[in-house]
């Protein structure tokens, strides 16, 4: 082979040409980049940023993903509450802070409206969203007999249970105050969450305290006044993840919850979509022998089983019926 030669440095036509080819790829990694606007090959590195925390670390991606309440969680606040030295004291007058009753707030509001507001003509130019009295003291939290942070629990299993992302759609029959729904709706995308509710002043709570003073107006969710298990407002084509019913069939009379189970089962996701009933099933159960179950077959649904789940704050755990539908 001749050998090309020039001021005595020699070089092989088979060494010329690798050199060329090497030349050329390495070209063309440095410049694709920059003209191809393909995604790169590898993901980008997960969000690994972690906060330090006695009793564990926390990720931000776990913290971004998880619902429920972590072990980790549960150490990390008991640490906190130990290494302040805090203990249940009695809640009387001290420096700064004069508790007070709902009743006597709501009197106090209803006498002296705050300490700083406005008289006069001005009196009713600044409020945006003015909201009445009873609902600023949130007498609304205690209507239902048990603490209203149970509506969390309740949040937290359904949403487990039913495998929900922020793209699920829900509907609650029955949401009350929204002690579960601003769970739902603070979760989901706008719009997501549903609601069939007949009581009036629950829904005046809903609007006009809970959402705007939880800044959950942005969320738009679909709450409709109505006692007669009648969905048409929500529209022909929804399809839901899960439906829900917390403390609510057991008012009902069987009748009308078999009206609704009925004209619900299209709305449900097939298979992996999930009903769930709180309390009991007593609806069900007094139709007595297996005719629950067969007429649940005709409906295209399968009851799953009994579920339990406990309370974070207090001595409580709720019972709750799952079913779902068995035909596309
Ligand atoms: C015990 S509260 C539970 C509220 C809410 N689900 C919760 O867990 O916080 C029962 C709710 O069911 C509602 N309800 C009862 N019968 C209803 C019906 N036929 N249609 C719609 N809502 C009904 C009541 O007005 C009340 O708000």
């Amino acid at each position: 082979m001749a050998p090309s030669s020039q001021k005595g440095i020699v070089i092989t036509i088979p060494i010329l040409v690798l050199s060329v080819s090497a030349a050329t790829i390495f070209l063309f990694f440095l410049l694709s980049p920059l003209s191809s606007p393909s995604p790169p090959t590898c993901p980008p590195s997960p969000f690994t940023t972690t906060a330090a925390v006695a009793g564990g670390s926390v990720s931000e991606e776990d913290t971004d993903r998880r619902i429920s309440t972590s072990i980790d969680d549960i150490e990390w606040v008991k640490y906190q509450i130990r290494a302040n030295g805090l203990h249940m004291r009695d809640n009387v007058l001290r420096k700064g802070i004069n508790p007070r009753s709902r009743a006597q707030q709501l009197e106090d509001l209803n006498n002296f409206k705050g300490i700083s507001h406005y008289e006069g003509s001005e009196a009713s130019n600044h409020t945006a969203l003015p909201c009445p009295g009873e609902l600023l003291v949130e007498e609304h939290h205690s209507n239902y007999g048990e603490p209203w942070a149970g509506g969390r629990d309740v949040f937290e299993f359904l949403a487990e249970s039913s495998h929900l992302t922020v793209n699920s759609r829900v509907l609650e029959i029955g949401c009350g105050t929204l002690r579960v729904g601003l769970h739902f709706i603070r979760y989901l995308k706008p719009e997501h969450f549903h609601c069939l509710e007949r009581d009036e002043l629950s829904l005046m709570a809903a609007f006009r305290y809970e959402l705007p003073s939880q800044g959950l107006l942005h969320k738009r969710p679909l709450i409709v006044r109505g006692e007669d298990m009648d969905f048409t407002k929500f529209g022909s084509d929804v399809v839901y993840d899960l439906i829900y019913a917390s403390a609510v069939f057991l008012h009902m009379p069987d009748k009308l919850v078999w009206a609704g189970v009925e004209r619900l089962v299209n709305k449900l996701k097939p298979y992996h979509g999930r009903i769930f009933v709180s309390h009991n099933i007593k609806f069900c159960m007094r139709l007595g022998g297996n005719e629950c179950t067969k007429r649940l077959t005709s409906l295209g649904l399968e009851y799953l089983g009994k579920r339990t789940h406990d309370s974070l704050l207090f001595n409580h755990y709720e019972i709750w019926f799952e079913f779902r539908r068995t035909k596309a």
